[in-house]
């Protein structure tokens, strides 16, 4: 079975238009404000994108470029100004930052009920401790948690194996899934014969950056295998981590890359950002 993101993202994108217009008949306008600093290719290319999907479901988006010179204490400025604006619902600091900013208090800044990304140690800390408070969660494993649901991935009772020991993927994501009672295991680029590991996992999370480092021989028959990889091939071609075309005979679900994980990270962001605003007007 091929896990359809796009096709998904599709469906919750077009709920979601419904519900921001029956927002702004209450007058209540959903607002995201996305900062960018300097001049990384991917990030631009990132931002744009949510940009477009929030004018599309009628979020109002607002992205705020800076130069790469721009200092920590102009940052910090800038988001003190939005944690006060309430109008705004949700911020979003794009990562990676330039060199002479460091990114944790950058984070810590963020007022946690408009930390859009869920990348605040507070906000983290509900992660951890499976909070019963509402709280916003990193935006690719929110997505993910999303697809499995959708599928009828029951997470519970199963060994999900995550690859990749990041804060944006891998850390929630095994957090997620251990809240919704699976066995986790954790890896990542120290782990000794990582295939010992990724061949017991009924549920295989893949997020390392390295172009089809999980081949078919790596994978549990029938398993379900979540690709976060987005990297290119020496021919220019978008590929993930897992090498799709022969590992998609071995897995019982598998998400392809593009289409997959890539699509329901920016439709989570959205999600999110509706939640947050209906947080902040209950
Ligand atoms: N850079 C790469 N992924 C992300 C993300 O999910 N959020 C932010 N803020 N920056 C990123």
């Amino acid at each position: 079975m091929i896990i359809d993101g796009k096709g998904l993202s599709n469906r919750l994108d077009r709920n979601m238009k419904i519900e921001v217009q029956a927002l702004k008949k209450r007058g209540i306008e959903p607002k995201l404000v996305v900062i960018i600093v300097g001049n990384d290719p991917a990030s631009q290319i990132y931002v744009r994108n949510k940009h477009r999907k929030a004018v599309k479901l009628g979020i109002t988006s607002i992205i705020e470029r800076r130069p790469e010179d721009f200092t920590q204490a102009e940052l910090l400025a800038l988001i003190y100004q939005y944690n006060q604006d309430e109008t705004v619902h949700g911020i979003l600091v794009q990562l990676p930052l330039p060199k002479q900013i460091d990114e944790t208090a950058i984070i810590r800044a963020i007022a946690i009920e408009k930390d859009v990304d869920g990348f605040s140690p507070a906000n983290v800390g509900r992660l951890f401790s499976n909070s019963h408070e509402h709280y916003p969660v990193s935006c690719t494993p929110k997505g993910i948690m999303t697809m499995l649901s959708h599928y009828q991935i029951d997470p519970a009772g199963q060994h999900a194996v995550i690859v990749g020991d990041s804060n944006i993927v891998g850390r929630p994501m095994g957090a997620l899934l251990l809240n919704a009672g699976a066995t986790v295991t954790y890896t990542h680029i120290l782990t000794a014969d990582l295939p010992s590991f990724t061949r017991t996992a009924d549920i295989l999370i893949v997020a390392t950056g390295v172009a089809h480092l999980i081949k078919a021989a790596d994978i549990k028959p029938g398993a379900t295998v979540i690709d976060v990889g987005m990297n290119r091939d020496e021919n220019g071609r978008l590929v993930g981590d897992v090498d799709y075309e022969h590992a998609k005979d071995v897995a019982g679900a598998i998400t392809p890359v593009p289409g997959g994980v890539g699509p329901m990270t920016i439709t989570s962001l959205m999600q999110q950002t509706l939640e947050l605003t209906k947080v902040a007007n209950r």
